[in-house]
């Protein structure tokens, strides 16, 4: 029997602000068994694809994504937020709420013949999967797979993926 990955996340109301139901991960990341099924499902989703690097967004994405990197023998990737990387980046920007921020990536660690799954915990209105999914792509590389732990649907983001040609999987739809 899979365990019930829904059961282990936390929902918390009222956070970050009046009215968000937050789902909270950390509750799942500390379960051992919990944590191995979710980084084994996300792999094995998308063993077989040829993919060449996992992509994690900070900061979530890295826990995640960092697993399942080693589950299928391949280099991570981190999308990070601006001015964290040490080497030449690439940044792409999009709209928050109120205002902008930007994710980058090192300018030489893809290229064509990339073959690159995007990971993160969640996926809610999609911005920040959206700009990493075109920042991977302007370095040739191909981005058309990308897994998440949950997927909160109504919201809207999984769809804006699929629209750029990413097949997406969620583990909590
Ligand atoms: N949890 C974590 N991150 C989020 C959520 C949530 O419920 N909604 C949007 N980003």
């Amino acid at each position: 029997m899979p365990l019930d990955l829904k059961a282990l996340v936390r929902s918390i109301p009222d956070y970050p602000k009046a009215g968000i139901l937050f789902r909270d991960i950390t509750t799942l990341i500390e379960h051992p068994e919990g944590f191995r099924e979710a980084v084994e499902r996300l792999a094995e989703t998308h063993r077989g694809a040829g993919i060449t690097h996992v992509a994690g967004i900070e900061a979530r994405g890295f826990i995640f994504g960092a697993g399942v990197a080693i589950a299928l023998g391949v280099g991570f990737v981190p999308v990070r937020k601006s001015g964290k990387l040490p080497g030449e980046t690439i940044g792409q920007n999009y709209a928050l709420e109120y205002g902008v921020d930007t994710i980058e990536i090192h300018a030489d660690v893809l290229g064509a013949g990339d073959n690159v799954l995007l990971i993160d915990d969640l996926i809610a209105t999609g911005g920040t999967a959206v700009a990493a999914a075109g920042l991977l792509r302007r370095t040739g590389a191909r981005v058309a797979h990308a897994g998440f732990v949950i997927d909160l649907f109504d919201l809207g983001g999984a769809e804006k993926l699929r629209a750029m040609d990413v097949a997406v999987e969620a583990l909590i739809p």
